[in-house]
């Protein structure tokens, strides 16, 4: 059998840590040529010296785009025409934590950023990558990296839970419009994988899964590859509009979930009222305020 993306050209959003870097080497032994995408200079060199040791480097090129500008997402769809000459998957995937804290506390603008990052942005690169995969006789992939959390209350803070929820929502949305040109349009919603988005929450969650789910352990950001793998080839060609959920069980019961996530939160902050804007692995510090009234 030959390779799964023989001939194909992905983009791969978030390709500097975790599910983004991970699929990013899986695509790539599948024989794709890869725009790894990142805000993050110092983790996206760290992958691309990965991609340098397996030998895949004449496959890939590193494009450091903020996921949240327009014209960085115009700019990574053009470096796939330039570089390849087609496009045929985009991973929408870079992610991060965004604004948290009691409902009451969070700040607007915190609000507007995590929407901008973690839902505009998939918007955007799907405007922009449809227009040049309408033109692929065979048609193409576009994957968005949702979450557990958009699929019910309680699984992460508001403005990321929401914003996952309209990400499911757009996925299948866009499959509608998308498919007479044979571009199919699906979302990933991982449960809890053991990268640093999700370790900064917590660092015990191998604990803290036991009796939660039913495959009691934590998932790797390789079981989300596999997923995206399977969405990007044409294994999946009769695939549109799916939310595919990979938690290990996690959701099957979703008091479990709620649990989990109070509890980890609980043990991360006890009393403590805060409120903030995390940026995950992006290398942008934080803003942190404790709240007194
Ligand atoms: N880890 C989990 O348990 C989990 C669960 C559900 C969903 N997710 C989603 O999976 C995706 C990948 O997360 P991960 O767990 O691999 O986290 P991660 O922190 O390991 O990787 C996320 C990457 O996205 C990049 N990124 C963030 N903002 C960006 C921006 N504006 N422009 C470009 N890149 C940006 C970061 O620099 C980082 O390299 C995210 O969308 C996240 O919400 C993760």
């Amino acid at each position: 059998m030959g390779k799964r993306l023989s001939n194909k050209v992905a983009i791969i959003t978030g390709a500097g840590s975790g599910i983004g870097r991970e699929t990013s080497l899986l695509f790539l032994e599948e024989g794709a040529q890869v725009i790894l995408a990142d805000i993050n200079a110092t983790t996206l060199e760290e992958t691309m010296n990965l991609v340098s040791q397996k030998g895949f480097k004449d496959n890939a090129v590193s494009v450091i785009a903020d996921v949240s500008k327009e014209d960085a997402i115009e700019a990574m769809v053009k470096t796939a025409m330039d570089e390849f000459g087609h496009l045929d998957i985009l991973f929408n995937n870079a992610g991060l934590g965004g604004a948290f804290g009691s409902i009451s506390d969070i700040d607007g603008d915190e609000w507007d950023q995590s929407m901008v990052i973690l839902l505009k942005s998939v918007f955007m690169g799907i405007k922009h990558a449809s227009k040049v995969m309408k033109t692929n006789p065979n048609g193409a992939s576009i994957i968005n990296t949702a979450s557990i959390a958009g699929m019910s209350g309680g699984g992460g803070p508001q403005a990321y839970s929401a914003a996952k929820a309209a990400v499911i929502n757009l996925s299948q949305t866009t499959a509608l419009e998308l498919g007479e040109f044979k571009i199919r349009v699906n979302s990933i919603s991982p449960g809890a994988i053991n990268t640093p988005l999700l370790n900064a929450l917590s660092e015990d969650w191998d604990d803290r899964i036991k009796g939660l789910q039913p495959i009691e352990e934590l998932g790797q950001p390789l079981d989300i590859a596999y997923a995206a793998l399977f969405l990007a080839s044409n294994e999946s060609r009769f695939v549109t509009g799916h939310n595919l959920c990979v938690d290990g069980g996690l959701t099957v019961d979703r008091t479990g979930l709620i649990k989990g996530m109070r509890e980890a939160a609980a043990a991360e902050l006890g009393d403590t009222r805060i409120s903030g804007m995390s940026m995950g692995s992006t290398g942008i510090e934080e803003t942190l305020r404790e709240i007194e009234d």
